[in-house]
């Protein structure tokens, strides 16, 4: 048998596979050279009646061509299933790889207001929602801060122009959670225990200060509140949310809406309570807070004589810090949504 007649086969059969357009063009050479009668078939038949010296050598050929036109079917069958998918009309390339999502994660401030609604939830303490836009009213009069009060000057509110009602009074962003004492005074009857938890805004942009922060509020009104009550609220709220360890102390001030007044210091965690350039002399400030004063009770229809509470308000951020030890050259790097900054968190 010719080596050349096989190699001439072999050669034969790819160029027209190669050539040909469709399937079946494909499957019809594929019988002519591989099928029952095919011709490379019909080669391999004569082979062990070859002498055994030609049967090694040509039996290898055609084996070896066989396979190279089997392969070549296969090849041209893929390209064939390709040229099937028309590029210019598909619109959607389904095997392009997708595009991952970004995984974000709760910002430190959803964190922290989280963690906080569910220390106080577990006393009985219920989350409110008040306006944010809020009537004067509601943040300064009905807490006991007549308008022209100098007092009114450190809240450095934002006014709503031409926003006026008869009752109520201007509209301002509110600057603090407290106006929510005055709302829920309002609208329930003792006994109340809510946390108001909410944006304020603030005339005011520096480096410890963003004119848009956080503040929650507690407010408990029942009969037979007192001082102590509040101590022991705020030492658990300390413990649960800085850690055991922490201490309270509660220092005479004055605010309008509660009498007595105090701020309450948590203890520094940085120097133990000994003292340290971070803390004074031991304590870091931490909110205001105090027994409802009764001129507010009235606003809300209570009885003082009947009904006590008190009160206290915290800015979010600045627990946050305290907690975390996160030290930040400026506040406002929590809200100017670099994800630089927000993803090490
Ligand atoms: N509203 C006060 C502020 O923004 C904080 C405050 C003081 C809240 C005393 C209170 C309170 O509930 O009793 O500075």
């Amino acid at each position: 048998m010719d080596i050349n007649i096989i190699q001439n086969l072999k050669n034969q059969a790819i160029s027209s596979i190669l050539e040909a357009k469709s399937d079946k063009e494909l499957e019809e050479l594929r019988i002519a050279y591989l099928g029952r009668k095919g011709k490379i078939t019909q080669l391999l038949k004569e082979i062990p009646s070859l002498s055994s010296s030609e049967r090694r050598e040509i039996g290898q050929i055609a084996n070896d061509a066989k396979k190279a036109i089997e392969q070549a079917l296969i090849n041209s069958k893929k390209a064939q299933t390709a040229k099937k998918i028309d590029v210019s009309k598909e619109w959607l390339d389904v095997s392009a790889p997708g595009k991952k999502p970004q995984i974000g994660n709760t910002h430190l401030v959803t964190e922290a207001i989280q963690e906080i609604t569910t220390i106080f939830e577990k006393i009985g303490f219920t989350r409110v929602a008040y306006p944010e836009v809020e009537w004067d009213w509601y943040a300064f009069e009905g807490l006991n801060m007549p308008e022209n009060h100098p007092a009114r000057d450190v809240w450095e509110t934002f006014f709503i122009a031409k926003l006026k009602s008869k009752k109520y009074g201007e509209a301002v962003l509110t600057p603090h959670t407290s106006s929510g004492q005055v709302r829920e005074i309002e609208k329930r009857k003792p006994p109340i225990r809510m946390l108001n938890i909410a944006k304020c805004y603030r005339r005011q942009s520096d480096v410890s200060h963003s004119p848009m922060f956080y503040q929650f509020e507690g407010l408990h009104v029942e009969k037979g509140i007192n001082l102590t009550h509040l101590k022991g609220t705020i030492d658990y709220f300390a413990k649960t949310f800085f850690g055991p360890n922490r201490k309270i102390r509660l220092r005479p001030y004055h605010f309008r809406f509660t009498e007595p007044s105090m701020e309450i210091d948590v203890s520094c965690d940085v120097c133990k309570g000994k003292g340290c350039r971070l803390c004074k002399q031991g304590w870091l400030e931490l909110a205001g807070s105090g027994m409802v004063h009764p001129a507010v009770l009235k606003n809300g229809d209570i009885d003082p004589n009947e009904y006590s509470g008190y009160a206290f308000g915290f800015g979010v951020e600045r627990a946050l810090m305290m907690k975390s030890g996160l030290k930040l050259d400026d506040l406002r790097l929590l809200y100017t949504n670099d994800l630089r900054f927000l993803k090490q968190f």
